[in-house]
């Protein structure tokens, strides 16, 4: 049997990930002792995996090996194990590859058995995944968020950003949001407990933030940039900002330099980064919170599914051109 997968071969520039990228076939591999062979259903497409393809050494995960296969977070059976905590037939999320199978050591990838009876297995990958963990952990242990709070946050029409949209919401935050369609923005206002989204291509900004009474409470950032730049004026005294993703610097290769510095101190905010494998032990208290709000449908999550291995690519591009609505994963 065969087993496809992508490889990097290159770091790509931009979104040219055809120039990077190639689909290789291999023999399906045979775990060795300790590891698990996971034939993949799902794989989630996933922002910060685009700085794992980059040289970058400084990053809060070393650079992929160039001629490496590309790693990501799946989802599906152990069809192999030698593993003593993992039998065939388990059902699994783990970092695995971009294959149709992914062979690898459980506890060095993080893989964690779910349950697969739930009524959609790709809430997995949606609310009871790495981007709820993130939207969960970020608005209340990193931010701290209190009914009342003005509440911003960035590529919020996203998987990460659509969840906290809705927490906060839920929590009695006002909820401003960011993206970069119209059309995204309406999306938001109507569906996601959004008071008012902002288009951060077409509009002023640094003018729109000053019109929130009060100034902002808690930025839930994901994207760092200009819109960050745009946000430190416009906080409240003493407002929280959470650094959950820096998007807008993934693919130029090019750190984020606030220029407005000097708001840390007028506004005295407390700027904090966090990073869902660092509290990877919470997530069964994480899930547990998460599963609740998904059982009394107080949060939902819209998925934008590609099928095929081999529309990978198309599919990846989408995170960073801002064509999807929630998460982005692939059928295999
Ligand atoms: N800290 C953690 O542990 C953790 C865990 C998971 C994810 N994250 C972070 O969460 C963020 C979102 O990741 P995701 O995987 O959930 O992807 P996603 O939000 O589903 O998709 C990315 C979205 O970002 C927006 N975007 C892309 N490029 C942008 C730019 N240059 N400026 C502003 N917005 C841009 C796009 O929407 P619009 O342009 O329409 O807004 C796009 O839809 C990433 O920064 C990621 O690193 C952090």
């Amino acid at each position: 049997m065969e087993n496809r997968y992508w490889q990097l071969n290159n770091h790509p520039q931009g979104i040219d990930f055809a120039s990077a990228l190639t689909l290789e076939i291999q023999k399906k591999p045979n775990p060795q002792d300790g590891q698990i062979l996971i034939k993949n259903e799902y794989l989630s497409l996933d922002a910060g995996t685009r700085m794992w393809m980059t040289s970058r050494t400084d990053g809060y995960q070393p650079p992929l090996p160039l001629g490496s296969m590309m790693v990501g977070l799946c989802l599906g059976e152990v069809i192999e194990s030698k593993h003593p905590n993992f039998k065939i037939g388990d059902y699994v999320r783990a970092f695995g590859n971009w294959a149709d199978y992914s062979c690898v050591d459980p506890i060095m990838t993080g893989a964690i058995k779910v349950d697969r009876n739930i009524s959609d297995i790709r809430q997995h990958f949606g609310v009871l995944g790495m981007n709820g963990w993130t939207a969960l952990w970020g608005l209340t242990e990193t931010a701290k968020i209190k009914k009342g709070d003005n509440v911003l946050i960035s590529a919020a029409a996203g998987s990460t950003g659509i969840l906290a949209c809705q927490i906060a919401a839920n929590a009695g935050c006002n909820v401003y949001a960011l993206s970069g369609k119209d059309s995204k923005c309406r999306y938001l206002e109507k569906n996601m407990g959004v008071k008012r989204a902002f288009n951060y291509k077409t509009e002023d900004l640094g003018n729109e933030f000053s019109k929130i009474p009060n100034g902002i409470d808690v930025y839930f950032d994901n994207v760092g940039g200009p819109i960050l730049d745009n946000a430190l004026p416009n906080m409240a005294l003493y407002g929280r900002i959470a650094i959950s993703g820096l998007i807008s610097d993934y693919e130029k290769d090019k750190p984020t330099a606030p220029q407005r510095f000097d708001q840390i101190l007028m506004k005295r905010l407390t700027i904090t980064g966090f990073f869902s494998p660092d509290f990877m032990d919470q997530g069964p208290r994480l899930t547990k919170e998460l599963s609740l709000m998904l059982k009394n449908e107080s949060i939902k999550m819209p998925f934008d599914q590609t099928d095929g291995l081999e529309n990978m690519l198309t599919a990846y591009s989408k995170l960073f051109t801002g064509e999807n609505i929630g998460k982005v994963l692939l059928q295999l």
